[in-house]
């Protein structure tokens, strides 16, 4: 492809005017394979952040995407006649829901490709959460997933580097460039990946709140309808669920523990937040796919989803029933007063697990899979003074400090009697 010239495509969208479809396939193609350097392209994600895209430049981006690396089928033989249905979350702090939710789909009939990353930051990533089972490996070829997903109907692994390997590049650089909070950006980063995955369905849980990368719902909106108007376009059925994310899910933040609470509400216990986005996002999945006639909630009580969870780490080399690790040292931080816990930051809690060693910094370092924030109550409970609030989990207590730090200002407590105000879990949908 010729004719076209970096300064020109920077200046089209400077100048607020639309780009054309060469200029945006010409443009990811040349950056893709070096020959637009990277501040050239930090300049045009500049100008597309503060000056917009409309539907057909988002829509032709995202094509130019998926078409820098492989697209991924899954032909309905090879599954048995499942249909294809995913989830993506754009991250939370104690948001586990794909551990339990990929197994209770695939016992209801679905067959579930769910393509996952490592956490970056103060949100946790599905991949170090299950890197944490003794023996569980993330990095399985394209033959193994889809005889995975024909026989367990799950499969939880690593993205090749040919999948959207534009969006890999642009990624790195628009995290060191202030240009990761654009929309037309996030959303066709997030759904070129998805559609190359090569789903059917997809359901998108997006995070709203001090713990996720929206901060407010109307944005969050705006993102849901931009990535719901791709999916559609490019023929994948697609809902938005926007979710409370002012406070963490569940009662756990960190690798093994959120293992272990996933588990839990395998095996019918759990957090009732937990359990309650799983069941609700199951169902979301299930109907997107044209599987209307399974309650999800059943096959959580009746154990299949939790036979389906062991199948599926087994097939990924990982033991199921090995005791999960631990951390050397915990910690406990008491409650500063008796009272009503009303407040309870997810942003904080997940700094203080990150500090603890259960998230990274740059993407080549190490996590501890014991590290973590334990949560002993939530907003709503009654708490007393010198009680357990939480317990900190390390495997080097010099870590300790800092995130009692951080937890320090995430509690709010007010007095007994008192009616928090609490948001719903779900709090839209589009789609
Ligand atoms: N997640 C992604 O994959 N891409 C973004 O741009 C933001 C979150």
């Amino acid at each position: 492809m010729t004719g076209f010239d970096a300064v020109e495509v920077i200046t089209t969208k400077r100048d607020r005017k639309a780009l054309s479809d060469g200029q945006i396939d010409w443009v990811i193609a040349a950056y893709t394979r070096g020959e637009v350097a990277d501040e050239q392209m930090s300049a045009l994600a500049m100008a597309v952040l503060l000056n917009g895209m409309d539907r057909r430049e988002i829509s032709r981006w995202t094509d130019a995407m998926i078409a820098s690396g492989v697209r991924m089928s899954f032909p309905a033989e090879a599954l048995g006649g499942r249909p294809t249905t995913d989830k993506h979350s754009n991250g939370g702090v104690g948001d586990k829901i794909t551990l339990p939710l990929a197994p209770l789909v695939a016992a209801c009939g679905a067959a579930v490709p769910q393509l996952s990353a490592r956490g970056l930051g103060h949100t946790g990533g599905t991949l170090d959460k299950l890197e944490s089972i003794p023996g569980w490996r993330a990095s399985v070829s394209r033959e193994e997933m889809l005889a995975q997903l024909g026989s367990v109907g799950a499969v939880i692994c690593a993205a090749g580097d040919d999948l959207a390997p534009a969006d890999k590049k642009l990624y790195a650089l628009r995290d060191v460039t202030g240009t990761v909070e654009a929309i037309p950006l996030i959303a066709s980063s997030i759904m070129s990946k998805k559609i190359a995955e090569g789903t059917g369905a997809l359901v998108l849980d997006v995070k709203v709140g001090s713990g996720a990368f929206m901060k407010d719902v109307s944005s969050a909106r705006e993102l849901a309808a931009t990535m719901v108007a791709l999916g559609t376009d490019h023929g994948v059925r697609t809902v938005a669920l926007l979710t409370d994310m002012d406070t963490p899910l569940g009662l756990t933040a960190g690798n093994a523990l959120e293992v272990r609470e996933s588990v839990e509400v395998l095996a019918g216990g759990g957090p009732p937040d937990v359990v309650e986005l799983t069941v609700t996002l199951a169902r979301e999945m299930l109907a997107a796919a044209g599987l209307d006639g399974v309650d999800p909630a059943d096959r959580l009580a009746d154990g299949t989803a939790m036979d389906v969870w062991k199948r599926m780490v087994r097939a990924q080399g990982g033991d199921p029933d090995a005791p999960l690790p631990t951390a050397r040292e915990t910690q406990v931080v008491a409650a500063p007063a008796d009272g009503v816990l009303v407040g309870l930051d997810a942003y904080a809690v997940g700094v203080a697990a990150w500090r603890l060693g259960a998230g990274r910094a740059r993407k080549e370092d190490p996590v501890q899979a014991g590290a973590g924030v334990e949560m002993h109550a939530k907003p709503g409970a009654e708490v007393r003074g010198g009680e357990p609030l939480f317990t900190l989990h390390t495997d080097e207590p010099d870590r300790f400090a800092r995130a009692e730090e951080v937890l320090a200002g995430a509690v709010i407590i007010a007095p007994h009697g008192s009616r928090p105000d609490l948001p719903a879990l779900v709090l839209d949908r589009v789609g």
